[in-house]
């Protein structure tokens, strides 16, 4: 492992080619815990010209710029760095370097594995090297081939078993480190050179081929008009699937464009984010896009498909922006998955929205939020509900078989899709509780529905008229 005690940052300003961003310094709270961080640009960076601060709390100042009290590390190093299913491996990895090489540290911290992900891969275009300089941190893995794959899915499926050998878990770290998220995954070069996400089965997935189903959201989503990475669904066996997404964060082979997920958008940090609604993502949406009309109409268009087929691991890790030279932009649409649960905290659309059991009639009250008119709101709710109810066909062609496709059929919620398909601009958002008349003294008081806000219920009550200073 490398020990290195700040990073030189770069990035990709257009055409590929490297500029130095300037230096992030780690400071730690016993062994590589990593208790807050701190950067300074460099002044060729910024008198750049297309310079661009790399995270929201990064403006482009000349002096250094401490993390808020919520992050150890500035939100987009953090969307740089491996998730659960990458950092589990680079901590398996070292360990088993450990036996040959003794270190100093046993246990890595966030900053290590930012450095240890592979630069081929790393999320975003964000890369680094040692102040010594030589090469990027960590350019000694790659991706694997394709042709492959078969090899990829038996050597995680060992390891996820816990019986893989070091062998196996060296070919891992080698291919299978950087993407975030928690299922498990690999790098793949696909047959015509382009980097992509192999998402794998998972062996909690039951009996249900989750990569299959995924890739019957991104089907829909494409049918719908929304944005998605070119992706293509493969067989694993019988039953079970892989979802192949190419990176929507490379152009060719060495353009790398910026990435920010929604949390990092939002600032939210190691804060809860669950309390987050909708409504509040589309106010950064209107401030950081660079084309704020057409993102807030793709987001909102996301939503009702979320909304339509019970899609509710939408954390803000899973929204995010791309950097396209000019400005940013809602990335492609990834991790949609049709589910039957109702017992996880989803994003609600609204404050006023039910976040265990959604009401896509609760997005009319948000349509203006999303520069939308009732009718063009009703428009795109209309058309997303079309295009969820062909499900079925799209099941098939995956060759889904029809058991499974009863078990998930759940997901794709009738009631609430006959409700979208009448839809109408004209009808009142649902009433989830009744509002009491109001007492004397909460003149302009807003009646807050009960909803669960980070993870407790929280009763129908008044919130206070804002005053205005
Ligand atoms: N097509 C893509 N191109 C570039 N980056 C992607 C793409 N798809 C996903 N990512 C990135 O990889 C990360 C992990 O992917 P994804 O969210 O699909 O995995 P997951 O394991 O299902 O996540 P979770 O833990 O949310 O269930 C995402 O957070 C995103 O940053
Ligand atoms: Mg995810």
């Amino acid at each position: 492992m490398n020990v290195v005690l700040e990073a030189h940052v770069y990035t990709d300003l257009g055409g590929g080619t490297p500029t130095f961003v300037g230096v992030l310094k780690p400071s730690f709270s016993g062994g590589r815990n990593l208790a807050s961080a701190s950067f300074q640009y460099d002044s060729g960076y910024l008198a750049h010209p297309r310079a661009y601060p790399i995270s929201p709390e990064l403006p482009l100042v000349p002096t250094r710029t401490f993390t808020p009290e919520n992050m150890t590390i500035f939100g987009s190093f953090a969307d740089a760095s491996p998730d659960m299913w990458g950092k589990k491996l680079i901590q398996a990895n070292h360990a088993l370097r450990l036996e040959k090489q003794p270190g100093v540290y046993r246990k890595l911290g966030d900053f290590d594995f930012l450095l240890n992900v592979s630069d081929f891969t790393r999320m975003g275009a964000l890369r680094l090297k040692a102040p010594t300089g030589g090469s990027w941190l960590a350019s000694d893995s790659e991706a694997a081939n394709i042709h492959d794959l078969e090899r990829v899915i038996a050597v995680a499926r060992r390891y996820e078993d816990q019986v893989a050998s070091d062998e196996d878990l060296e070919y891992l770290s080698d291919i299978a480190t950087s993407p975030g998220g928690a299922r498990p995954k690999a790098n793949v070069i696909t047959e015509f050179g382009n980097l992509a996400i192999a998402k794998l089965p998972h062996s909690k997935d039951g009996n249900i081929d989750v990569e299959s189903w995924e890739a019957l959201a991104l089907t829909l989503a494409e049918n719908i008009g929304i944005r998605t990475p070119t992706f293509e669904h493969r067989r694993a066996g019988a039953d079970k699937s892989v979802l192949v997404a190419h990176r929507f964060d490379r152009v060719g082979e060495d353009v790398r464009l910026g990435y920010m997920s929604a949390s990092t958008a939002m600032e939210l940090g190691t804060l809860s984010d669950s309390g987050v609604t909708y409504q509040e993502f589309a106010d950064t949406i209107s401030e950081l896009s660079s084309q704020p009309a057409a993102d807030l109409h793709e987001m909102f268009t996301r939503i009702a498909l979320t909304v339509l087929i019970n899609n509710v691991d939408d954390h803000w890790r899973n929204h995010g922006f791309l950097h396209d030279g000019s400005g940013w932009r809602l990335s492609p649409v990834f991790d949609v998955n049709p589910s039957t649960s109702h017992s996880v905290n989803s994003r609600a659309i609204s404050e006023q929205d039910d976040p265990r059991n959604r009401d896509i009639r609760n997005l009319a009250s948000v349509a203006e939020s999303f520069s939308l008119t009732g009718e063009q709101a009703a428009a795109i709710v209309h058309s997303v509900a079309d295009h969820v109810e062909r499900w079925p066909a799209i099941a098939n062609s995956f060759g889904i078989p029809v058991e499974q496709q009863k078990a998930m059929s759940r997901a794709f919620d009738t009631n609430q899709l006959s409700v979208a398909r009448e839809y109408s601009p004209l009808a009142p958002p649902r009433i989830v509780d009744l509002a009491p008349p109001a007492q004397p003294g909460q003149a302009g008081a807003v009646w807050v529905a009960q909803h669960v806000r980070g993870g407790a219920q929280v009763a129908g009550h008044w919130r206070a008229a804002r005053r205005s200073s």
